[in-house]
């Protein structure tokens, strides 16, 4: 099955349940300075289920675009070498604004994916909180084994979007993709184990919880549920990453095509392959929603994530400009979906193309200027970049921190981030000065 008609099939099982159907909004959240970007298909209906706003339906479907580089929810660290973690994504969703509860999230989940995508139960299992007895009451009522009903503590099965929001208890449908059944282990459940993939997230939204992190009830109890179609395109294509799937699959053809290098050097850089698409991904999304390049908040994320792409790019061979090509891609295969993607395109290619211009000027110098620096036997000794050079990185040569702290990481060294912070400080002290 393509990812296009999983979407499609998630999307028109919910509409035929009474659902409607909701464009996914901006990765850039309109009116809520709390958030930087757009972090799960709840966000868009943050005040209503907070009884802020009405809508004038009570249960809504969606595929929303997210973005996890920032906040409460980052997955930058891993992305790349992890089969299944991404900065942009896509997120499948149901919703009912004090409608349907537990019972019927369940049932819906169970149904969809045991029957319209016929997952096999015996590869499935429910983690609940280790409090919430009704929930397990009610997924042995859907048709749940009890020993498939695992129970977590808060931070697996309790859900915020942020520090302040609605948010609940939450329970989650994991599937194991492993070789042999009979290895299924309720241990591998939320383990390091590979072969157990979290897929769907049901939370129960009861609470709003406030800025000194008190919980209040909410009068309307509501249901907010959240399933990643990359990994699951992946379970039903059966493979075991999701660059495997159909949505990255051409992408990552585009760039072996860009890099000219064997499918064995593919293989042994594979983690730097899927990072450059994943961000590819990211990057134009970012740019169809009206970010731009720059030095502060959103738009520093965005030119983050262009030059990580670049310096990626760089290690395997691409010595002049790349990512546009990339960009391209993302637009012909998601356009149908996210047409703002066709209307921004030239948009897209330029602000792509003339920020790694201006990255590539100074790229090597900086990459020079960090050799030398690891040269120094007391760098090398107490395997830390001091604070004022990670900041020259930044500062001179355009080296964002965490890209600068990714190149040590692989390398086991450290950057001195409280020297960094205390140079970052005089700077701007520095340059208030010299405006004043
Ligand atoms: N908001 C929850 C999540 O992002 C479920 O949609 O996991």
């Amino acid at each position: 099955m393509k990812s296009g008609d999983i979407r499609q099939t998630f999307l028109d099982y919910f509409v035929r349940r009474g659902h409607t159907l909701v464009p996914s909004s901006s990765l850039v959240p309109t009116n809520d300075p709390t958030l930087l970007f757009s972090n799960a298909g709840m966000v868009q209906f943050k005040d209503v289920f907070l009884g802020r706003e009405q809508r004038p339906y009570a249960r809504a479907c969606s595929s929303q675009k997210c973005l996890r580089v920032s906040g409460k929810h980052n997955d930058i660290e891993s992305v790349g070498a992890s089969p299944r973690h991404h900065t942009f994504f896509e997120m499948l969703g149901n919703f009912s604004f004090a409608d349907y509860f537990k019972r019927d999230a369940m049932r819906y989940a169970w149904e969809l994916l045991t029957q319209e995508f016929k997952l096999p139960s015996e590869r499935l299992w429910i983690t609940i909180h280790h409090d919430d007895d009704e929930a397990a009451r009610l997924w042995e009522e859907v048709g749940v084994e009890r020993q498939r009903i695992l129970r977590f503590g808060d931070k697996e099965n309790f859900w915020s979007m942020g520090e302040t929001g609605p948010c609940g208890p939450s329970s989650e449908i994991h599937y194991y993709q492993g070789a042999e059944m009979a290895s299924q282990r309720h241990e591998g459940v939320n383990s390091d184990d590979d072969d157990y993939w979290e897929v769907w997230n049901l939370v129960f939204v009861q609470y709003n919880r406030d800025e000194q992190g008190v919980l209040t009830p909410l009068s309307r109890p509501s249901i907010d549920t959240g399933m990643g179609l990359e990994r699951l395109t992946a379970i039903l294509q059966g493979v075991k990453s999701d660059y495997e799937t159909d949505l990255f699959v051409p992408l990552l053809h585009k760039l072996m095509e860009l890099t000219g290098q064997t499918s064995e050097y593919y293989q042994q850089h594979l983690a730097t392959y899927n990072a450059i698409v994943d961000h590819s991904r990211a990057v134009a999304f970012l740019i169809a929603d009206g970010v731009q390049p720059g030095n502060g908040g959103r738009n520093y994320v965005l030119r983050r994530l262009i030059r990580r792409a670049s310096y990626f790019g760089r290690t395997i061979g691409l010595e002049q400009p790349f990512l546009s090509q990339l960009a391209q891609v993302v637009i012909e295969q998601m356009a149908d979906c996210y047409p703002e993607l066709q209307r921004e395109k030239q948009r897209i290619i330029d602000l792509i193309t003339s920020e790694e211009i201006r990255f590539q000027r100074t790229l090597a110098k900086g990459l020079r200027f960090l050799e030398m620096a690891l040269e120094d036997p007391s760098c090398q000794h107490d395997k830390l970049l001091s604070g004022r050079e990670a900041f020259k990185l930044y500062d001179t040569y355009g080296f964002p921190l965490d890209l600068t702290q990714k190149i040590l990481s692989e390398r086991g060294l450290r950057v001195d981030l409280q020297q960094y912070e205390e140079e970052r400080v005089r700077q701007q002290q520095r340059s208030r000065n010299a405006s004043n």
